[in-house]
């Protein structure tokens, strides 16, 4: 099989470069291990930056996001037995949408068969060969045969767990990590929301966040030792613990439900540097991830497809190599800055292990001053709508500067 672009790993970076590449005439095929079911089943965040909207918009994959999702114009911060209310549009003239990631993939899935697109699901057993030669191969077996894949660029977007960063090799790579002590236990929950906008909460007996899925689906999260197992929490413990942490004075009570589905997220800040090895690529969790406090993942992954898909299609149309030369760079200038928020987010909203009660009240203080000053209201919005999708596309302050007093 020979083909332009091998895209290992069918998330939604995988799916959303191949579906970009697609729009501007480039083939590629999607290697996936997992079968379709299980793939478009995956439960994971549910926030969609402004930039990645509209991206999907302009992609012409955003008919059901916009019928479904749910636009957002401010998010809550409660602490202190208050609850304060960040107008995002008022601050930055941008809102975030709520909607699941598994039903970004099912309409990118979608989308790509209608197209003719080549997913070949249940993909197993990848390895990646030649990277630093001018035709890259993907190994793989495919219902018990072995085949292989040629083609001009590899790109990984296998997920943390993937095999794609770890065939950059050991002197080329350089990995940071950071990880939290503590999990998010996140459950799904039939019945009405319990409030229109998110709430993040900082508890003394620690986090908890209300979210949404849709108008029958609440999607809840507190913090919980990163070992706990979704099955030492009973439905009566569970609701015990979110009373706790979200109930207010004044009245207002988390809505109880029907608990459809349990799980504890690991959380984590990693960054791969560079993203790129020879004519290999990463994109998305393959190259980083963030804790889910800032609901920044998908939206990260969103951004280095957006990128990666014009220096590929400019390199196809004219032989220039320049985008692609500066795609890691260009990426990780942003990686950083959503992982710098995503970590402060983290630190400011969780009880760490070991925290005495001036660390409380430092942190009590951070979120009566982020909700108090419109400057830092503003940080906080700015970040959270998204930071623009591409700097490295745009002048830097030093160019700016030149051009001004030019
Ligand atoms: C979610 O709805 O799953 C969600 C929302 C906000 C976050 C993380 C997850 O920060």
């Amino acid at each position: 099989m020979r083909t332009r672009v091998g895209i290992v790993g069918g998330g939604p970076a995988g799916l959303l470069l191949s579906h970009l590449l697609h729009l501007r005439g480039i083939e590629s095929v999607v290697l996936e291990a997992r079968g379709r079911e299980d793939l478009e089943a995956e439960i994971r965040a549910g926030v969609l930056e402004h930039g990645t909207t509209e991206l999907l918009i302009e992609a012409g994959v955003g008919d059901r996001m916009r019928s479904e999702g749910a636009v957002h114009h401010g998010v809550n911060l409660q602490f202190d037995g208050r609850r304060e209310r960040i107008d995002l549009e008022e601050l930055t003239g941008k809102t975030i949408t709520l909607y699941g990631q598994h039903e970004v993939v099912k309409d990118l899935v979608r989308t790509r068969l209608d197209a003719g697109g080549e997913i070949l699901f249940e993909a197993k057993g990848i390895e990646l060969r030649d990277l630093e030669s001018e035709e890259p191969k993907v190994r793989f077996l495919k219902d018990g045969e072995e085949d292989e894949l040629r083609c001009d660029f590899v790109v990984g977007t296998d997920g943390f767990h993937g095999v794609s960063r770890k065939a950059l090799p050991d002197g080329v790579r350089t990995e940071y990590e950071r990880r939290y002590p503590f999990g998010w236990f996140g459950i799904l929950v039939e019945g009405p929301p319990s409030t229109e906008e998110l709430i993040y909460a900082l508890h003394e007996q620690g986090f908890a966040l209300v979210s949404t899925r849709s108008p029958e689906i609440q999607r809840l999260y507190f913090q919980c030792d990163p070992g706990d197992e979704a099955s030492n929490w009973s439905d009566d413990r569970i609701w015990a613990e979110m009373h706790a942490r979200l109930d207010t004075d004044d009245g207002w009570t988390v809505n109880e439900g029907n608990i459809i589905h349990k799980s504890v997220v690991q959380m984590r800040s990693f960054v791969c540097e560079p993203m790129r090895h020879g004519r290999l690529f990463l994109a998305g969790d393959a190259a980083h991830i963030v804790p889910p406090t800032g609901a920044k993942g998908m939206n990260l992954a969103v951004t280095d497809v957006r990128v990666l898909s014009k220096g590929l299609a400019e390199f196809f149309t004219s032989g220039d190599t320049e985008l692609l030369d500066r795609y890691s760079e260009t990426c990780l200038r942003r990686v950083w800055k959503a992982s710098r928020f995503s970590w402060w987010m983290t630190s400011m909203l969780h009880r760490f292990d070991g925290d005495n009660a001036f660390q409380y009240r430092m942190q009590v203080a951070e979120l009566d001053y982020v909700t108090g000053s419109r400057a830092a209201s503003t940080s906080l919005a700015e970040n959270y709508v998204g930071l623009p999708m591409d700097p490295g596309f745009e002048p830097s302050a030093k160019g700016r500067a030149a051009q001004g007093a030019s």
